[in-house]
């Protein structure tokens, strides 16, 4: 799973399957996105995860992300064994998400998108 940006408008597209197509807009080539992991110096982008049952909770940050519209976490996305399941964040909402899962499902990754820091991931 590769994540591309639109140097022009930003706008993120998603390349589910690794295939090498080229992932175009605005007329021009996107360039991907590389995963951070987290780093102690930034820890508001700390991705906690926890899972009781069928549910799953994730946190972004140590202490919770910024929800301003200048910097906020605008998605989400679980990836587990069975698939991905994404959410959606907005300006002043709480950098919270829930997810339904099976029971004997399991969390390969999560991922969190900063509107000012790009791309975050658990791993
Ligand atoms: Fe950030």
């Amino acid at each position: 799973m590769n994540f591309y940006r639109c140097t022009n408008c930003n706008e993120i597209s998603i390349n589910m399957f690794n295939n090498n197509s080229k992932m175009l807009c605005c007329k021009n080539e996107m360039e991907e996105l590389k995963t951070n992991t987290f780093l102690e110096e930034i820890d508001h982008h700390l991705i906690q995860v926890r899972k009781i049952g069928n549910f799953v909770t994730i946190t972004i940050g140590k202490d919770e992300h910024p929800m301003l519209h200048v910097h906020y976490i605008s998605w989400v996305i679980l990836k587990t064994d069975k698939g991905i399941q994404y959410k959606y964040l907005n300006v002043g909402d709480t950098p919270i998400v829930d997810f339904l899962v099976g029971e004997d499902e399991e969390i390969i990754n999560v991922f969190a998108y900063c509107t000012l820091h790009l791309l975050w991931s658990l791993n």
